[in-house]
């Protein structure tokens, strides 16, 4: 069926007008003013809303195996969750650690979202070891339309690749046209640190960002920067948390290193102090890099703001209140990582938007377009233009709510930012075409999304 969406204010990266937007099929057929209802078309009603390009989160972990269990989402449970909050494309890290066979983690991450997913999806192909097979696996793995590696120099023994492994990773990647995803932090000082503590008795979880300081994100992110330069590769550095880290990456850049940043929503909003907190509370809000100093907020709202930081992602892991005990005796033992796909838009135009940190083309850019064009998705995803997929958020700026773990989607029970208002929210998301939620509930089709492949572009 048609759809004409219409009398709202359409926002892109670059541009704001009122207009209407006609979709036939899976895509955007038309835009102007006063366009004619054809035949037998749903009309929306976009009065005093306004209209965005469906959202992209670039950064997602849902099928996530750790310590012998799985984060508790699975791709039905997280994509209602994307699509309730906006999101109508996410990009998730396929995972296989140095000890399992690439290809069969690949198979195995595609055959989970398979049927399974409500809105579209692409992975990022996780590199956690370099050896004679490695090369001719990743080769299939682009052919099939992956064209984003993930390296982690953190995690030594379990994802993380040595320099001389990294070199080779992204000696690759610039051959095959690939851009390369890092976490920059420096295992050998996070051990030593962690083990330290340890031995010092302290083992909750706040000492976890004692473990991992800024300068050890600081230090990784240098490090993945001078291969990025040497290589001549593209690089794009996850999770920024902190203003040495940002200023290691942008070095970088100044110097004409082809290099992205992103940006994940805790380290907008929260801050090292809620890891601080009594009992469970403290547990919930572990990942890595740390939660920071709130300090850190300042830099990056300014660098979001300037076009300098490029990406927010979320770096959604689902983990319950159950699995983060497991850390109860060592901090070292508490999954890292929190939920955050189902509340992103909504915080991010709440506390960036409403408050004058980010005006809304730069909050269309940094939630959609950017994602998109430096994944390979756009224009057919990032855009609301004539030929682009119909994956549409009608927006409403005038709702008022706050976030309950109660009433979320995702597959947990806790949410970092319970209680926190919003002030504003979707009041229909589309994907190609179809309406997948009305007003916050999710309406559509389970199963709807398809693997978006994408073409590699070599230099
Ligand atoms: O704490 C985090 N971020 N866990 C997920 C793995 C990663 O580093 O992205
Ligand atoms: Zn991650």
């Amino acid at each position: 069926m048609a759809l004409l969406i219409k009398g709202g204010e359409v926002v892109t990266a670059d541009a704001r007008l009122r207009a209407d937007i006609l979709v036939e099929g899976e895509t955007i057929r038309a835009i102007g003013s006063g366009l004619a209802v054809p035949p037998g078309a749903e009309v929306i009603d976009a009065a005093g809303k306004l209209v965005f390009p469906g959202f992209i989160d670039p950064h997602v972990h849902i099928y996530l195996p750790c310590k012998g269990s799985f984060a508790a989402d699975t791709h039905s449970t997280a994509s209602r969750a994307a699509l309730a909050g906006g999101t109508t494309t996410y990009i998730e890290m396929c995972g296989p650690n140095r000890h399992e066979d690439a290809l069969e983690g690949y198979n195995t991450w595609k055959r989970r979202a398979e049927g399974a997913s409500a809105c579209d999806y692409a992975f990022h192909m996780t590199v956690s070891r370099w050896d004679e097979k490695t090369e001719a696996q990743l080769r299939q793995i682009v052919a099939d339309g992956v064209t984003s590696f993930k390296i982690y120099l953190a995690y030594k023994g379990l994802f993380g690749l040595s320099d001389d492994e990294m070199v080779q990773v992204l000696r690759f990647a610039r051959g095959m046209g690939v851009v390369t995803a890092a976490h920059c932090e420096n295992a050998d000082e996070i051990s030593r640190l962690q083990q330290q503590f340890l031995a010092e008795g302290k083992t909750g979880p706040e000492w976890h960002e004692h473990s991992r300081p800024e300068s050890v994100e600081a230090e990784g992110t240098a490090r993945f920067a001078k291969h990025i330069e040497a290589t001549g590769a593209e690089g794009y550095v996850v999770h920024v948390s902190c203003a040495p880290a940002l200023g290691a990456a942008l070095d970088a850049k100044r110097r004409g290193a082809n290099i992205h940043i992103e940006s994940v929503l805790p380290h907008l909003l929260l801050d090292k102090t809620c890891a601080e907190r009594p009992g469970i509370e403290g547990f919930k809000n572990v990942m890595s890099p740390p939660l920071r100093d709130e300090r850190n907020h300042a830099a990056l709202w300014t660098a979001l703001d300037e076009g300098l930081i490029d990406i927010i992602g979320t770096d959604h892991c689902p983990f319950t209140t159950a699995q983060k005990m497991e850390g109860r005796d060592d901090f070292t033992q508490i999954p890292n990582g929190v939920p955050g796909i189902e509340d992103r838009v909504n915080l991010i135009y709440t506390y960036g938007v409403q408050r004058g940190r980010l005006n809304l083309c730069r909050f269309v850019d940094v939630l959609s377009t950017r994602p998109a064009k430096i994944f390979g998705l756009y224009p057919r995803k990032g855009a609301i233009a004539v030929g682009s997929d119909a994956d549409i958020v009608v927006y409403d700026p005038g709702y008022r709510g706050s976030i309950t773990a109660a009433r979320q989607y995702t597959n947990n029970d806790y949410n970092c930012y319970e209680g926190w208002p919003i002030e504003g929210r979707p009041t229909i998301v589309t994907v190609r075409g179809k309406v997948q939620v009305r007003d916050g509930v999710f309406v559509g089709e389970q199963g709807r999304g398809r693997l978006i492949r994408r073409t590699p572009r070599p230099a």
